[in-house]
């Protein structure tokens, strides 16, 4: 499972206590996971279950095609409800029945780093692209 997010505590600065503080996850989190199990997916014969960030239909097929066997969710459950999992299944549905796929199973690791024309764009050596991208997009 990539990957589990363990509880993370709190330090409160005034009294230099370290306090528990529930922090749900956001979609953003589910970044560190796409990435292993994209790079994982062509080296792990057994199942990889993707955790972290997942809330919405767009979350969960991305780890999808990255890899993943299952994708798994707590927090968007626990701020959205258990009925929740039907509008990110409607959404993965639909965007499945958009391109004519039958089946999870056609998806799955298609966009995988062994499955992508470029495999750099799972390395560190895409660093400088990447940063690039972020000056290009606000200059
Ligand atoms: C209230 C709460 C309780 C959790 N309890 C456990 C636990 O007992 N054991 C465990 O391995 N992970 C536990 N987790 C971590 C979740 O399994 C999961 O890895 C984490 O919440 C990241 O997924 P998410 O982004 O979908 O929330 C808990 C998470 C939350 C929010």
């Amino acid at each position: 499972m990539l990957f589990n997010r363990l509880y993370q505590p709190d330090i409160d600065l005034d009294t230099l206590e370290v306090r528990p503080q529930l922090q749900l996850s956001t979609s953003a989190e589910s970044r560190l996971s796409l990435h292993w199990i994209g790079v994982l997916r062509e080296f792990v014969r057994g199942s990889l279950a993707a955790s972290s960030g997942v809330h919405t239909g767009a979350d969960a097929l991305k780890l999808l095609l990255a890899g993943a066997d299952v994708v798994m969710a707590t927090s968007a459950l626990l701020r959205h409800g258990p009925e929740h999992l039907r509008e990110l299944r409607r959404e993965v549905v639909t965007w499945m029945d958009e391109r004519d796929y039958d089946s999870v199973r056609q998806l799955r690791g298609s966009v995988s780093r062994a499955n992508v024309p470029d495999p750099d764009v799972y390395d560190r050596a895409n660093y400088f692209q990447v940063i690039h991208s972020w000056n290009s997009a606000r200059h």
